[in-house]
């Protein structure tokens, strides 16, 4: 028996990376999933999500939505809920990057990052928040980062937004708790995920354009791993701490953050981490 069996979870940025791993992992463990997320579905990302979670004998409903939008969520829900007739977790995955120093950051992307990966958030969470209540239980995970903890190079936008939920994550908990209902999250490290394997971060891991490769990534954050062998993780480690989280086993944690990071906070970051 799974460690999820019977229950249904709900997923944001659901269709590729990471979100593709929760589905996996939590359908892995016995649960449905309901995954929403603004891809195009002609990418396939939909498509193979899907497969992944009925290989493990379970269900999925793909629902194309924005976090930034309160009715696309609250309609994944309710869609959701008519589907399974119920849902029992949520993970808040769904986020977004945009480097560059904050003194050259142009004022949209600031907003886009604030948008998806504050406010889409708490819109997610509000979505589920009276259908958990209403049930007296309910289990929450929220994606933070290490760079909620540590700087980061040309991630300022991103890194207060990861450092912001951190905070909605310990205001979430204390209002849900008295209704039977736990909120956690998860801090990754540096994850392999597409978010991070872009010719851009590349190029300034490279020190200008064009110059960036893979292997810049792989050497970069070999350095922030405290533990051997170890470069980005693997986006089903993150997804296996959610599993736990969302299960019985975490029945009284709430509130809490759990760092998927093969030791990367306790690294100091020093003048390396500095791209001059
Ligand atoms: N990759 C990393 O190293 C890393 C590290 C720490 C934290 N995180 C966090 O993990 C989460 C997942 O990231 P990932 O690595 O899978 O990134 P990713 O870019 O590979 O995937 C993100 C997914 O979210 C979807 N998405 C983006 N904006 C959306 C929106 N407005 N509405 C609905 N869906 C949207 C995308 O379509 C995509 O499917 C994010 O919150 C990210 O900030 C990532």
């Amino acid at each position: 028996m799974g460690l999820l069996e019977g229950k249904t979870v709900f997923i944001t940025g659901g269709a590729a990376g990471q979100g593709r791993a929760h589905a996996q992992a939590s359908a892995r463990e016995g649960a449905d999933v309901i995954l929403v997320d603004m891809a195009d579905p002609a990418s396939g990302a939909y498509d193979e999500t899907v497969a992944g979670v009925e290989a493990h004998g379970r269900q999925a409903l793909a629902l194309q939505g924005n976090v930034t939008s309160q009715a696309d969520l609250d309609a994944a829900v309710g869609a959701g809920i008519e589907r399974f007739g119920k849902i029992d977790a949520v993970i808040a995955n769904a986020g977004i990057h945009r480097s560059g120093l904050f003194w050259e950051q142009s004022e949209e992307d600031w907003n886009a990052v604030m948008d998806v990966n504050l406010n889409g958030v708490w819109k997610t969470v509000k979505a589920v928040a009276p259908h958990f209540i209403e049930r007296q239980s309910g289990s929450v995970v929220l994606i933070s980062s290490v760079d909620a903890y540590d700087p980061e190079s040309e991630s300022t936008a991103y890194g207060v937004t990861k450092t912001a939920v951190l905070g909605l994550l310990k205001y979430l908990a204390y209002e849900l708790a008295p209704h039977g209902a736990r909120v956690n999250a998860v801090a990754p490290g540096f994850i392999d995920t597409a978010m991070v394997n872009s010719q851009e971060f590349y190029d300034i891991l490279a020190g200008g354009p064009g110059l960036g490769t893979r292997q810049h990534l792989v050497d970069y954050v070999h350095k922030f791993t405290a533990m051997k062998d170890v470069s980005m993780l693997d986006a089903i480690e993150v997804a296996n701490t959610a599993v736990y989280l969302n299960s019985g086993l975490a029945q009284y944690v709430t509130g809490v953050c759990i760092p998927v990071d093969a030791g990367h906070l306790l690294v100091k970051r020093g003048e390396d981490n500095l791209v001059h």
